[in-house]
């Protein structure tokens, strides 16, 4: 007879919104190390899931015990946020979903006209035990995210100033999330999650200019000269307006006092910058 141990979790499957980001990418192979089956769901991903889409939410919730859930937020256009994510959250109890954790922001002021809690309410009333998880701007903003193209062209200008941020690495993001979804003791938590420094984006950016030996430079840029320059290049002006409103809670250091909840969940030091940045240039990821 074979006795199933507290990190075995070989009965447990979990919908993994989001699968081919920035978080749900890392969280797969952590919930699969534990046992778990996954389910990995977005537009593109194995399992297909499309928020504007409601005829793909049942089926992406096949045999689902619990859900990572990552919104659409992020994105131009309007978007009723709070509206679909209760309408699947609903949706996923009624399919036998027992637990869900809920990627949002640490960002709790509106920008651009959008909430990024906005799930947070439906989540928590949905009847599901519930972990919301509000991460600083991730450290993979700065590879694979918004930030690569600048850098791999030298210059990253942004409406920041000399505001501070205590960017976090996805990584530790997927591990936090792995032990909401996995272990018992995270029901009913609003997590913020931050790594260790507060880094303005000037200090960043040296940070990767040293570690590639390229001349990479942060420019301080005016808000509204910001926006201006997005729309030129066929950023749709609401979502240029957006991008800068979000950029100046940073350059208000709103959320810039760095959190211990990676440590108290894991249980270690969540990962510096610097770490990151070398191990992103040793894999060429700014050569050009
Ligand atoms: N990036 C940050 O620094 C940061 C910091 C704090 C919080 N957050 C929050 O994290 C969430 C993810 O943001 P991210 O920028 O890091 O993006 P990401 O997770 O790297 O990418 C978005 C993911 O969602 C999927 N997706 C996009 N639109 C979708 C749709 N309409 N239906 C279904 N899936 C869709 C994408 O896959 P497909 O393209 O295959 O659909 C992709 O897997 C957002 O809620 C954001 O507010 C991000």
């Amino acid at each position: 007879m074979t006795t199933k141990t507290d990190d075995d979790h070989s009965d447990t499957t979990v919908l993994v919104l989001g699968g081919t980001g920035k978080t749900g990418r890392r969280l797969v192979p952590l919930l699969q190390d534990h046992g778990a089956s996954v389910r990995a769901a977005s537009r593109r991903g194995p399992v297909r899931f499309d928020w504007d889409r409601p005829n793909t939410w049942e089926r992406a919730l096949e045999g689902a015990d619990a859900v990572y859930l990552v919104d659409a937020q992020d994105r131009p256009g309007q978007w009723d946020a709070e509206g679909c994510i209760r309408a699947f959250a609903d949706l996923a109890v009624d399919q036998g979903v027992r637990r869900m954790v809920l990627l949002q922001a640490r960002v709790t002021e509106r920008v651009g006209g959008k909430s990024l809690i906005a799930g947070e309410r439906a989540v928590q009333e949905c009847g599901a035990e519930w972990t919301v998880l509000r991460p600083n701007w991730f450290f993979q903003n700065f590879d694979e995210g918004v930030f690569l193209d600048c850098l791999l062209a030298g210059e990253l200008p942004l409406p920041a100033g000399e505001g501070r941020e205590p960017f976090v690495d996805a990584e530790d993001v997927a591990a936090v999330a792995a032990a909401a979804l996995l272990q018992d003791g995270h029901a009913g938590e609003t997590y913020e999650l931050s790594g260790p420094r507060a880094l303005t984006f000037g200090e960043a950016i040296t940070s990767i200019a040293h570690a590639t030996n390229r001349d990479i430079r942060y420019s301080p840029v005016g808000h509204q000269d910001y926006v201006d320059e997005l729309v030129c290049y066929d950023v749709a002006a609401d979502y240029a307006l957006f991008l800068a409103e979000l950029v100046a809670q940073i350059r208000d250091n709103k959320n810039s006092a760095p959190t211990d909840t990676v440590r108290r969940v894991l249980g270690r030091e969540p990962r510096d910058f610097e770490d990151y940045v070398k191990d992103a240039a040793s894999r060429g990821v700014w050569d050009l």
